[in-house]
């Protein structure tokens, strides 16, 4: 099982809600929302309102990576906007485990996302209240850099300690996936890919196609 979800960044922003009408009908799984905040990553997007503002416009699961700093004052916002998932950075507040605790308390999927800095082993404690991983193959802030082959080793060590505690916890990837990068993750033990620049390049007309290629 592969599960595509393509990250707004790319998106034309001058019209989200026929973009995210676009990727359901080219059979995109989930929707990526990527929150910045000029503070915890180097650039600024945006923040709930866009959420509730693209929630009607469709019935897949809106998957929210949160790079914001402090994160906790906000999960509330996105649960009410209609998030599926909220993935958060364990460096973005003093008590990750009860920031995930909070998000699975208010009905949500609840993520953790490991920069490229991150080792894995932050994750052991928190193993417990999530329903996903997210390893970061690029730096946060930005869509279009190059995948980082250095994080392989660290998909394959999640899926080893998801498997080995027999968790049912989903393994998602983030930054630079191509058809190439999307294989070598999926190899790793990945089965969700967040992409943006190989799935929104040459527009609407191609989203079948580029999504269809990942997988
Ligand atoms: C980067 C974001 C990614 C980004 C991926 O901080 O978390 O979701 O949009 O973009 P590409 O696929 O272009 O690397
Ligand atoms: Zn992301």
């Amino acid at each position: 099982m592969i599960l595509i979800s393509p990250s707004l960044l790319s998106a034309d922003w001058s019209c989200f809600g026929e973009e995210v009408t676009a990727l359901e009908k080219a059979g995109a799984d989930w929707i990526h929302v990527d929150v910045m905040d000029g503070h915890f990553v180097p650039n600024i997007t945006f923040g709930s309102r866009l959420v509730k503002a693209i929630r009607p416009f469709t019935t897949r699961p809106l998957d929210v990576h949160l790079m914001i700093a402090p994160v906790d004052p906000y999960i509330e916002a996105f649960v009410e906007a209609g998030a599926d998932i909220l993935t958060l950075h364990p460096e973005a507040g003093f008590h990750p485990h009860r920031s995930l605790q909070h998000i699975r308390k208010l009905g949500l999927k609840a993520g953790l996302a490991l920069n490229p800095g991150t080792p894995v082993q932050m994750l052991e404690p928190l193993l417990e209240e999530v329903d996903l991983i997210l390893v970061m193959t690029v730096n946060p802030g930005f869509g279009g850099q190059t995948f980082l082959d250095s994080q392989l080793p660290k998909i394959e060590a999640v899926r080893k300690m998801i498997d080995y505690k027999g968790l049912d916890i989903l393994l998602e990837v983030d930054g630079g996936i191509t058809a190439e990068t999307a294989k070598k993750s999926r190899e790793a033990g990945a089965h969700v890919l967040v992409s943006g620049t190989s799935i929104f390049k040459d527009g609407p007309q191609s989203y079948a196609k580029n999504i269809q290629s990942l997988r």
